[in-house]
């Protein structure tokens, strides 16, 4: 079944990428030498007043009168020939493609043809003039020969623009290619995880010093949890290993938006040199913004083949979409801004103003600027799922007003390569669901907050530390998708709800309405995360908190079902509740660590007895829903019965001290955690310490716990 779900997302990828390649029609070249003589000699022949009436279009005299038109392939064969082109009559010929396209832009004649081009070539050489500075005519009505000069450096002139057009199309790859060498270079320390080099690896100290220091801790107090200042959330800070990876990403760009820009000194085609500069800016930035798409894309889908090769999270890519995301906006801004100026200087705003691509442009800078406000940390927190489909019909806006915006001038492939990720990614999780099923599930309360979901297997497989997306058919919900840790069990997959605001509260209110048990058809879309390889490591430190437990708790299981009798490998589970529902919960897998050799600790924070003082939002509520005779179920009797093979407290646990003697005691080994935000990010930090202070040990730190 696993193995049909990764041929079918094959398949998927390669649909999409000959998909692409039939479809994506990659912006053509701008700085070619035939286009640029053509344009330069249209630019210079237009300036005389020749014997015609004057055509609505810049080229329509150019291309309709007969003298004109055998200036300009004159001047054109000029110079192509005199530049010493390997193949002067080949870029000839492809030169009356751009002579095609000024014509058909000027309405006037569209077929030219190659004979035709040739024929006004000849005859106008028979009886051109030369442009000596003298022709003063008020309606010239003869073939010129254009100063040499002159139409050299309006050539370079418009070999300037057109290369910034062209480099900046390449700058844009190259920031793909960034995230291309990241990515080779985490899936070698991911690879080495898996293979168990990383005992070797990871002995060396300068290593572990960069780790300690660098790449392991949050950047500043906070990542797993909002933080906020003043009470108002800001949002969610990266670690410092995706903060190095975006700053470089940021420097990388800003250089590239920087450097390289030539210019013409003679100013000919704009009236000064910062207008000149201001242009190249507007036109690099508007560029690099359009080729950040597919990245920003790819970085936001749950289908990301990238994540099994680096081993990065889904909240690591999703911390990278929103950052290129951001840089993205800024550069949209920039070439808005630039625009607006050159436009203004250069007197052309009002005629700009009435273009449609110049609407389209505008409007979508309003679009990207209110995605970004209504996907605040702020927004997330309280409103996720209003959130998610504004970010969704506004990005659809967007991409519509972008592709509006540069109809007819180029780079649309960046769109149309994003969109066929979106698409492919789209319909793989609708395969992954139908692949799954709807089948019915049974819906149990424990506690007053917790709703454990029992579904029958069938021959679906997880990993443990996976989740999958939960769909739950209820008449409210049924859209929504959340992500929840599953947990394989005998015959059944198994997921632990605890109820929050949204649709996990809705489920609650049924099940209770239900008296505290019912069945619901559900669908899982997964199983997604990464399958860590625990088993090279000598010792596994698993701290769950809370609704964090199924995780760990199954990687306990099957870690050591795997362990033999004679194992040196030890493992060890600390368990952190507030009360004792979860394990209530989760009371036959607990059991099951018995017969293994697995060293479990429970630290239980519930602060005896819970009565009505403690009573909260929800309990009340049930109160009011429940006829009063509904007995509670019981969990009073589950920690008795663990006692026996498992140590138990009444307090919090002195994590710094258990992490501490772990990372003495063993030369190799993972901490895995999943848990409350705080406590994650605790351990992150109190593991770094340790990795700094035992760098000839392989202490490694796994999060289990994801936010976005
Ligand atoms: C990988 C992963 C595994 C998880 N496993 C479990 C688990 O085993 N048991 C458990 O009780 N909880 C788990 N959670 C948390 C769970 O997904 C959220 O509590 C749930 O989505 C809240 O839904 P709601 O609409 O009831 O909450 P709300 O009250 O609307 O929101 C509560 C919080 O959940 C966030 N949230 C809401 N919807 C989503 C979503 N679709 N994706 C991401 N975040 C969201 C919100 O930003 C908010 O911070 C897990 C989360 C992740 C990311
Ligand atoms: N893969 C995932 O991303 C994933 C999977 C499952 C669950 N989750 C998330 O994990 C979280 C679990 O939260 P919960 O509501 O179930 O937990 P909780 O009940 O709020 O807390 C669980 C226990 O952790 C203790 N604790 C909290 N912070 C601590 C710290 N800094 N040091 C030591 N102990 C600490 C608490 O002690 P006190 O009583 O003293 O506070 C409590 O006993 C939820 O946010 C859930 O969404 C995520
Ligand atoms: C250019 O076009 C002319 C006329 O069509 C043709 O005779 C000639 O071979 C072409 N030259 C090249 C190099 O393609
Ligand atoms: C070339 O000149 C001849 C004679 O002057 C004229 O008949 C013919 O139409 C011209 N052709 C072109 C393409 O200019
Ligand atoms: C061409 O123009 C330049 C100045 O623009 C002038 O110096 C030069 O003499 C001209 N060449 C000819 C052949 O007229
Ligand atoms: C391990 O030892 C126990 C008894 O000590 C025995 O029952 C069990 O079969 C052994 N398991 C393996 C895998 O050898
Ligand atoms: C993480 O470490 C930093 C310093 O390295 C510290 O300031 C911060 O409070 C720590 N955060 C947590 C949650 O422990």
């Amino acid at each position: 079944m696993k193995c049909m779900t990764k041929s079918i997302f094959c398949f998927c990828i390669l649909f999409g990428l000959t998909a692409q390649g039939r479809f994506l029609e990659l912006t053509p070249r701008h700085d070619k030498w035939e286009k640029n003589s053509v344009l330069a000699c249209a630019t210079y022949l237009t300036q005389f007043e020749w014997d015609h009436s004057k055509g609505p279009r810049y080229y329509s005299t150019l291309c309709s009168y007969e003298p004109a038109f055998g200036s300009w392939t004159i001047c054109i064969n000029h110079m192509i020939n005199e530049n010493n082109r390997l193949n002067p009559q080949l870029l000839f010929n492809k030169s009356i493609e751009t002579v095609r396209e000024c014509c058909s832009c000027a309405g006037s004649q569209t077929g030219i043809s190659m004979e035709y081009y040739y024929n006004s070539l000849y005859n106008a050489s028979l009886h051109t003039k030369i442009d000596d500075g003298n022709i003063k005519d008020a309606f010239v009505t003869y073939p010129i020969t254009v100063n040499e000069t002159m139409r050299r450096k309006l050539g370079n002139a418009y070999h300037f623009h057109a290369y910034n057009l062209d480099i900046s199309n390449y700058y844009g790859v190259l920031l793909s290619v960034f995230f291309v060498c990241v990515f080779i270079i985490s899936t070698f320390f991911n690879y080495v995880d898996h293979t168990g080099l990383n005992t070797i690896v990871f002995k060396f100290k300068v290593l572990n010093y960069i780790r300690g220091y660098l790449t392991l801790p949050t950047l500043l107090t906070h990542h797993a949890e909002y933080s906020s200042y003043k009470n108002i959330i800001i949002g969610l800070f990266p670690t410092r290993l995706e903060s190095i990876i975006l700053f470089s990403y940021l420097l990388l760009h800003m250089l590239l938006l920087c450097i390289d820009y030539h210019y013409d000194p003679y100013n000919l085609l704009f009236k000064s040199k910062s207008l000149q500069l201001t242009r190249l800016l507007a036109d690099r930035a508007g560029i690099l913004a359009f080729a950040q798409f597919p990245l920003i894309i790819l970085f936001s889908t749950r289908n990301n083949v990238f994540e099994f090769f680096t081993g990065f999270r889904y909240s690591t890519f999703i911390m990278f979409h929103k950052w290129i995301g951001r840089i993205m906006v800024l550069d949209s801004m920039l070439h808005g801004v630039c625009y607006s100026i050159y436009a203004l200087r250069s007197k052309i705003w009002e005629t700009s103003a009435k273009q449609l691509y110049w609407q389209f442009g505008v409007f979508s800078l309003w679009v990207a600027l209110i995605m970004l406000i209504l996907s605040l940390g702020i927004v997330r927190r309280h409103y996720y799922e209003t959130f998610l489909y504004t970010h969704i019909v506004l990005a659809i806006l967007f991409f519509y007003s972008c592709w509006k915006h540069v109809a007819k001038l180029g780079w649309k492939e960046w769109i149309v390569a994003s969109l066929v990720i979106w698409t492919m990614e789209r319909i793989t999780r609708v395969i992954r669901m139908i692949n799954f099923g709807f089948p019915s599930a049974k819906l149990q309360l424990f506690g007053e907050d917790l709703i454990k979901v029992t579904i029958p297997k069938g021959n679906w497989k997880i990993q443990p530390g996976q989740y999958a997306y939960a769909y739950f058919m209820h008449p409210l919900i049924f859209w929504q998708s959340h992500p929840y840790t599953v947990m394989e069990a005998k015959g059944s997959l198994e997921l632990i709800v605890r109820a929050k605001k949204g649709a996990s509260k809705t489920i609650w209110k049924s099940c209770v309405k239900n008296g505290d048990s019912m069945k619901m058809r559900i669908s899982l879309e997964g199983p997604y995360g990464l399958e860590r390889g625990l088993h090279t490591f000598h010792s596994v430190l698993f701290l769950a908190g809370g609704t964090g437990l199924p995780g760990p708790l199954f990687h306990a299981i099957e870690l050591g079902t795997l362990l033999t009798n004679g194992s040196k490998k030890t493992i060890h589970l600390m368990i952190v509740v507030r009360g004792q529902d979860i394990l209530q919960a989760f009371r036959h897998e607990l059991n099951k660590l018995k017969e293994l050799k697995v060293e479990v600790t429970i630290y239980n924070t519930e602060s005896e007895p819970t009565s009505a003082e403690h009573a909260t939002d929800l309990t009340l509520q049930r109160e009011s829903a429940v006829d009063s005779n509904t007995p509670l179920l019981s969990t009073r009797n589950t920690l008795s019965e663990l006692q026996n093979f498992v140590q138990v407290f009444n307090r919090r646990p002195k994590i710094e001290k258990i992490i501490r003697t772990e990372c003495r005691a063993s030369k190799s080994l993972a901490i895995v955690t999943c848990g409350p935000p705080k406590f994650v990010d605790n351990i992150r930090n109190l593991t770094a310490k340790q990795v700094i202070s035992n760098p000839d040990h392989d202490i490694e730190y796994f999060e289990e716990f994801q936010c976005w």
